[in-house]
Parts: structure tokens; sequence; C-alpha cells
């Protein structure tokens, strides 16, 4: 049954932007959020005072700020697993497990000699990662090269070590369980890919791999010195461990220790602000808010990432696995159905490239997608010189982030109807000083919190993932039926592409 705050909201109309932004010159100053680090303007989004008011309810009536504490407190939230969910603690420089962890992840940093790191992983042992590789490659050590390989798609692997010489090359093996399918073929054929080239003595794998895991047993088992194992804890779930060893490794490498650690020193300042500011001031907790709104009252079940920004190519990526990986359940925390909509589809690519590609639909389809613009004063690169007559690259950039939001949202009118912008478009804008590795960690942060603000209100569990496990187990079936096909080429599988597959031709 719907709360008297859920009906209240349902009968909220959206505000005309138009009308809203006439009628209230401090709109803009009335919907943002000022810190230190970041400014957040939501002034573009449906909503009035009464909205925002309603929304914060909501989230008291659904024990928010409580089941925040419980995180932060490394209590066992993520009930179908019994685990803490405690990613928050990896970045909290008083934890003393963590400390140990990244002093051995310092020391190691700092004798690495091998300039070619390449990091084998999935999902959460690679999106965040790459994000942030990518967020600061600017950072990175002279001389240093990272890349990763997580398609099982031989073509990842084979483009991935194309030019590399084995004896410059460190293999770092990042998995949570060390049993992921994916991952364990393309350790194996690293293995064989350095042996190849390097010999079978031990010394080539305790010198060229190391691994990051919870699982040790199965780590020795794969031949990997313990001393160069990388430990985490289950209380780091998969999408949010970037800011455990399984970033650490491959970034302190890439980036340096000190820049690591500024990454985790942005994660952890917008961690700090999550807990201790109030819910009306509290980013993370108003773009989670505002995506519910979207969602559940508005309808608008697809969001847009567009950062104004090269470095974040891979944002949007890293946050679709945290927020649908999360969100997209059918049963709340008591194991009964969901009867409201959970999760959103999240997409994006960076500014101006989306606007060359999906933002007619944004800006002109049938289906409404609330975006959020991300943007810096600030360019990493700065490319071409100001003048009277001249902007620079980054001006240029930047001439688009101010501009799209207003066509999203106040249109124009025009005689031809395939000119015409309908407006009341929503919106929200982050604009932060600098990309550095203190705010890509920033940023990392906003993302997983805004996704489990979303998952407490709902009352679900954002923190298991057990609508990937069917697939999986069919996978196996699968391969089983290849290797009969290898023992015996005359066995015929009950699945007509799958026959035509190991026949290598189309089905006739
Ligand atoms: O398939 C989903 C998943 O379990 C993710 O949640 C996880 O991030 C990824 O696989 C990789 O798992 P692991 O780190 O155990 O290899």
């Amino acid at each position: 049954m719907p709360s008297d705050i859920w009906k209240k909201l349902q009968k909220e109309q959206p505000v005309n932007l138009k009308q809203a932004f006439a009628e209230d010159k401090e709109r803009a100053k009335t919907f943002s959020i000022r810190t230190e680090h970041l400014y957040y303007d939501f002034s573009r989004q449906l909503v009035t005072s009464e909205t925002i008011k309603l929304l914060c309810e909501l989230a008291k009536e659904r024990d928010l700020s409580g089941k925040i504490q419980a995180m932060f407190a490394g209590e066992k939230i993520n009930k179908t697993e019994n685990r803490a969910v405690w990613h928050v603690a990896l970045r909290d420089p008083s934890n003393p497990e963590v400390s140990d962890v990244l002093k051995k992840i310092e020391k190691f940093t700092r004798q690495n000699k091998l300039t070619n790191i390449v990091a084998i992983g999935i999902g959460g042992s690679y999106l965040g990662p790459e994000y942030l590789a990518e967020a600061c490659r600017v950072y990175a050590k002279p001389g240093m090269n990272l890349r990763f390989i997580a398609n099982v798609d031989g073509t990842d692997f084979a483009q991935k070590t194309a030019g590399l010489k084995p004896e410059e090359t460190l293999f770092i093996i990042i998995s949570k369980t060390f049993t992921t399918a994916e991952t364990m073929k393309n350790a194996e054929t690293a293995k064989k890919w350095m042996q190849e080239k390097l010999g079978n003595s031990p010394e080539v794998i305790k010198k060229h791999f190391v691994a990051v895991s919870t699982a040790k047993d199965k780590v020795a088992a794969f031949g990997i010195d313990p001393d160069n194992m990388f430990i985490f804890w289950d209380w780091v779930g998969g999408r949010f461990s970037a800011t455990s060893a399984v970033g650490a490794v491959p970034l302190s490498l890439f980036l340096g220790f000190e820049n690591f650690k500024e990454i985790l020193y942005g994660a952890h300042w917008l961690d700090q602000h999550f807990l201790n500011t109030p819910m009306e001031k509290n980013i993370p907790v108003i773009s989670g808010l505002l995506d519910i709104w979207n969602i559940n009252f508005l309808g608008y079940k697809t969001r847009a990432l567009l950062p104004y920004c090269q470095a974040l190519s891979k944002l949007p990526a890293h946050t679709q696995q945290v927020e649908m990986e999360s969100n997209g359940k059918l049963v709340d925390l008591s194991g009964k159905p969901v009867d409201i909509d959970t999760g959103e589809v999240v997409f994006g690519e960076p500014g101006t490239n989306g606007q060359h590609s999906f933002y007619q639909l944004i800006h002109q389809g049938t289906q409404i997608i609330p975006c959020d613009f991300i943007g810096f004063i600030e360019p990493q690169y700065p490319v071409g010189k100001a003048s009277n007559k001249e902007v620079t690259h980054h001006e240029e950039l930047m001439t688009n982030f101010f501009a799209q939001p207003d066509a999203l949202a106040f249109g124009k009118d025009d005689p031809l109807p395939h000119k015409r912008f309908p407006g009341n478009r929503p919106s929200s804008s982050l604009l932060l000083k600098k990309l550095t590795p203190f705010t890509a960690g920033l940023l990392l942060a906003w993302t997983e919190h805004r996704a489990a603000v979303k998952g407490f209100i709902w009352g679900i569990n954002s923190f298991d993932q057990f609508g990937v496990e069917l697939g999986k187990v069919l996978g196996i079936k699968v391969r089983e039926e290849i290797l009969k096909h290898h023992q015996d080429p005359s066995y015929k599988p009950n699945n007509l592409m799958l026959e035509a597959f190991l026949k290598g031709k189309l089905p006739d």
C-alpha cells in the first residue's frame, strides 16, 4: 500500500520550467547545492520546493538516515548474502586492516620495475578501475602503460597484449571470487603467453603475476605466490570495490601511490558529506531522490549521463553496473514482489560526441530522458589560446555544457513542426573545478551513494546480484555440449544455432 507521502507525491504536478524560471528569478540559486568541491544545480528538474520537501519526507519515512548510518557502521545490510556493505571503510584512514593492505601496495608499487601493466578482470573488477585510470591518465607516471582485459573474446587478449614485451609486463589477475569464467580463461591464456616466451620456471610467474582477490586458496592453486596477493574482504561488493586493492594495485602502479591516495581522499570527502549533511543539502541524497521522482512519479525510466570531459568517457559504463546491477530487482528485502518500478537504464557518452549521435531523441523524441551534465572549470590539457576572436578548446566544449540544458528546458517554437523543440525536459548539472584524482574519487563515491539511496528508499537489496547467475549456469551446460562435440564430432546438440556453430556454417 502506498503511504500518504507517496500518494501526495503522485498528486504533485511537474513544473513548467519556462514559467518557473520566469516567475522566480532565484530558482537557480534555490534549487542548487554549493560545497567546497562541487556545485550541483537541479533547477531544471521538474520540481517545486514542495516536491523536494515531500521527497525528503519520503526519505525520512523510509528511514534513509538510519540505513546510511547502518551502512557506515558496517552492519550486515546485504541480507541475502549476510554481508556488510562497507566500501566506505576503504577510504577511512583510521581502518587498520585497510591501512595494512595499502602499505603492502605502496611498498610493491615503489619496488616495481615492470612498465607494462595488464589488469585482467571483469565487471566490478574492471569497470571502476578503468573509469579511474581514464579519468586520471594525465597524471600517469612517465613510461607506464596500463591496459585492461575484460572480455573473454580472444580479440581483447590479442589486441591488448599486441606489441608488449613479456619481460617488461606484469599481469594483475583481479577477481573477488577467483572463479569468474572470463577472468580465469584470460588468466590461463596470460600464463601460457608469458611461459611460451620466458619459460616454465616458477620464477616467471612469481615475477610477472600478482593477484587481487578474497580467495587465497584459489590464488595459490593458480600458482601465484601468496606474497604477491593483495587481499580485500567479503564486505566489499564487486561494483563497489574500485577503492580496494582492486583499484589500488593497477592505479598505484600507473599513477603512483600518492595519486591513488588522492582518489581515496576524494571518495572519503564525499562519504563524509553523504553521512553528515542534512538531506536538503546532501548531493547523493538529492540526486537519488530526484531519480525516484523521475522514475516513479513521472515515469522517466532512462537517464543519460553526459560528462563534458573526454577523460570521463568510462564513467557511464561504470555507472551502468553500479545502477543496474544494484537496483534491477524484482523483490523487496522481505522477498515480496515490488509493486513499483525499481532500477533505471543509464547510458551516456562524453559531450559533445553524444550531441552528434543520440541527442536528437533526447530533444525531440517521444520519450523523456532526464540528463546529468558534468563539467569542469579548468581543462586537464589547456589546448588553444583565448583571444578577442577565439575561444580555447575547453571554452568551446563548455559552450555546449551551458547551452544544452537550456535547449532541453526551454525548447523553441517554430512554425515548422519538425523544427519545434517542446522543452520542459529535465536535467541536472554538476560543476567542479578540475578533474583530478581527488575529484575522480569524489565522483566515484557520488555514483555509489546515489544508487544506494534509491535502493534504501525502494526497500530492496541493492548489494546482491543473483540476476547474473542463471545465464552463467546455462553457459556451463553449453560448454559441456561443445566438449561432447570435441570428443565425438557426430554428437548433435538440441539447438539449431549451436549445431550450426559446431559445424562452422550457417543453418541450411
Ligand atoms: O557477473 C557479475 C559479477 O559477479 C559482478 O558482480 C562482479 O563485479 C563480477 O562478476 C566479477 O566478479 P569477480 O571479481 O569475482 O571475478
